[in-house]
């Protein structure tokens, strides 16, 4: 193992890796992976020292979990911090109900049931519903997760996309390890009320998205072809317009990077990391050449001048674009 800093997820969470590793491309989403190389991804990360791997049942309808099961088997059990997400209902062909999020007390028994087979483990370090459903007080699902970490099966409750109000009515029925929430240097909304709520409750935040789904990482150009299947084909922010005001602060977030000897992807992964001692960027790297990009960005140092830099560079607000299409926002928690 090499020396890749270690985080404490808030004050009851894991010890985890300074920079996590987001499976969801190697499945789904991203258009097509290559399984062999998204195994070979996986354990060059872990070799490198990463062991936070992030996950969701419903990537790829369960292929993902069971590409990270592989890898378990061949791996030392203590050496993963799996997250698993659940709540988001899939269609058979590969698309996502409208249907509200299945995050029942009920649901999270059966969800969980199902994850710890794919994943051929007895245990998932951290269980978390995707969304909420408004339908269901997030004091229902917590609670069934503290039955299940009780039981065993689970050793930490996570919750994403989640607002300051549900954060603390979350704390209040069992300790959160983390919030995992969009954060980048277009996507600043948590830092109004979540990061604050977060601090104050000693819970810790796992960031994704921080290269914006690729978006911000230097290597997107305004001619790159999306099938109808990929995420980014349907998000604002890679459409027309806003995709070319957006590559305009790629550039200039390039030039910083370009002056500090690094890429613009480890700047914007540094600058995650810079938020907040409690703050984990996960990568979605699916290839070990960008895994070993973005890793690089656990070496960079950004001191205050270079941060002021960065934010001329890209300053709040200055997306933009929605970071998901009207539906999608809608089932936001966090920005309500
Ligand atoms: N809680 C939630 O609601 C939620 C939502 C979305 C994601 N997530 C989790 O967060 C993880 C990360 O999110 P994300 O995949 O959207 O993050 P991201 O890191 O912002 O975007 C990943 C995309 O960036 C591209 N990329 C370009 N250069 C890269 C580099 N050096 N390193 C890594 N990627 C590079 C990759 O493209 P190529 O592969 O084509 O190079 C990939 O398409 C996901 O895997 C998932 O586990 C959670």
């Amino acid at each position: 193992m090499t020396g890749l800093r270690r985080r404490r997820l808030g004050a009851s969470g894991p010890e985890v890796s300074v920079i996590g590793l987001g499976a969801m491309g190697m499945s789904d989403l991203y258009g097509p992976a290559d399984e062999a190389e998204s195994v070979a991804t996986l354990h060059a990360a872990i070799d490198a020292g990463v062991n936070l791997v992030d996950t969701a049942d419903f990537y790829g309808s369960g292929h993902n979990e069971m590409l990270i099961g592989r890898v378990l088997r061949e791996r030392r059990r203590e050496e993963m911090v799996v997250s698993v997400k659940f709540g988001a209902r899939r269609t058979p062909d590969g698309g996502f109900q409208a249907a509200p999020y299945d995050v029942s007390a009920a649901a999270v028994k059966d969800r969980l049931a199902y994850s710890l087979r794919r994943l051929g483990t007895d245990y998932i370090d951290i269980y978390r519903p995707s969304r909420l459903n408004p339908q269901v007080p997030v004091e229902e699902t917590v609670g069934a997760l503290l039955d299940m970490q009780q039981a065993g099966y689970i050793r930490h409750i996570g919750l994403s996309e989640v607002g300051a109000d549900s954060i603390r009515r979350a704390a209040a029925v069992a300790p959160i390890s983390d919030v995992q929430i969009e954060y980048s240097l277009l996507s600043r909304g948590p830092e109004a009320t979540i990061l604050p709520a977060l601090r104050e409750l000693g819970i810790g935040l796992t960031a994704y998205g921080v290269l914006s789904r690729g978006l911000l990482s230097g290597h997107w150009s305004a001619d790159r072809e999306l099938t109808g299947t990929d995420f980014r084909a349907n998000s604002p922010r890679f459409q027309g317009e806003h995709l070319a005001a957006n590559l305009r602060l790629v550039d200039a977030l390039g030039r910083v990077a370009q002056r500090l000897g690094a890429t613009t992807s480890q700047v914007a992964i540094a600058w995650v990391a810079a938020q907040g001692e409690q703050i984990v960027p996960l990568v979605g790297a699916r290839r070990r050449d960008r895994l070993a990009e973005s890793l690089a960005a656990a070496d960079l140092t950004l001191d205050q001048e270079t941060l002021e830099e960065i934010e001329r560079a890209v300053p709040a607000g200055a997306a933009s674009g929605q970071r998901y299409a009207a539906p999608m926002m809608d089932l936001l928690d966090s920005e309500k």
